[in-house]
């Protein structure tokens, strides 16, 4: 049995975990293909054990390295790919929303493919939780809770800019950890008068807000420029946490998450389950179904 995996898009913290487990399993019939499908397309594919071994299964980023590539969206490429995917007998594919479209039109083509969420953003229909969403949130924690004291040391306030692309779990969920004083996760909750009220009754209590704004609604800088302008005083300071979220450590949670989607995963190879998505439900189980 040959089987090929690819981590599409962008990499995330716990994808070295999963590798590691589905190279552990099927050891020498595991193929990758070089930065998803952008390999997949120019037939850059190699042994999984040239890139994995135990010493990376903890490690953030991803052994088989990513990218983003669009291209696999035209029919030129998605073909080139299709050829080189129809020479395995199960085709894995890492991904958020983006490469799970790319993994039902392989299988809708002919090959057996299973799509396992892998991105920070947590942005995979039907799914609580993708590979790299907990160490994302720590990450963010973690800046948000070592940037604070010195923030309060100057009465400021600081408007802290989270990944996530167009999803707003990552900015939920750090705002629930740190309890934020407010968060910004689209077009209508970046209030700017909420805001400043916000800002300025933490500055008369002698304390500081802390504000957590997804990414890609706004540009951070300008909106701090304008609070401080609304508010007559240069208080409204700025973080940026960016991809120090997909570089963590994974997090206990994540190496485990990871291996309970590969365990499945194996699973479905086993007893020939293809064209499916292997998921996690709201109390965190692994769930299989096909996809939509
Ligand atoms: O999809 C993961 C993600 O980290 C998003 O949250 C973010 O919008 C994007 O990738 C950033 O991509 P890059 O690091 O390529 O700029």
């Amino acid at each position: 049995m040959k089987i090929l995996v690819l981590a599409s898009g962008g990499d995330a913290p716990g994808m070295n975990r999963f590798m590691w487990e589905i190279y552990r399993k099927f050891k020498d019939n595991v193929y990758f293909a070089f930065a998803g499908f952008t390999g997949l397309v120019n037939g850059q594919i190699f042994p999984l054990s040239e890139v994995i071994d135990s010493s990376k299964k903890n490690s953030a980023g991803v052994v088989t390295k990513a990218s983003r590539c669009p291209e696999f969206k035209q029919a030129k490429y998605f073909n080139m790919g299709l050829e080189y995917a129809k020479k395995f007998d199960a085709v894995i594919i890492l991904g958020g929303n983006g490469s799970e479209k790319g993994a039902k039109r392989l299988f809708e083509n002919g090959v057996n493919t299973i799509f396992v969420p892998g991105t920070i953003d947590n942005d995979v229909e039907d799914c609580h939780y993708s590979i790299g969403f907990s160490t994302a949130v720590k990450e963010a924690v973690y800046s948000v809770e070592n940037t604070m004291p010195s923030i309060d040391a100057f009465l400021n306030a600081c408007l802290f800019e989270v990944m996530g692309r167009e999803d707003d779990s990552i900015c939920k969920e750090v705002a629930k950890q740190v309890d934020a004083d407010y968060q910004v996760v689209d077009e209508k909750t970046l209030d700017y008068e909420k805001m400043k009220n916000v800002i300025l009754k933490k500055y008369i209590a002698s304390s500081s807000a802390k504000i957590i704004v997804r990414e890609n609604i706004a540009n951070i800088t300008e909106i701090a420029s304008k609070l401080n302008e609304m508010l007559g005083m240069n208080i409204v300071k700025t973080q940026i946490v960016g991809r120090t979220q997909r570089g963590g450590s994974p997090t206990k949670q994540e190496l485990s998450m990871a291996t309970k989607f590969a365990k499945e995963t194996i699973r479905c190879i086993k007893t020939k389950v293809f064209g499916v998505r292997v998921l996690a439900d709201e109390n965190l189980n692994i769930i299989v179904t096909e996809f939509k």
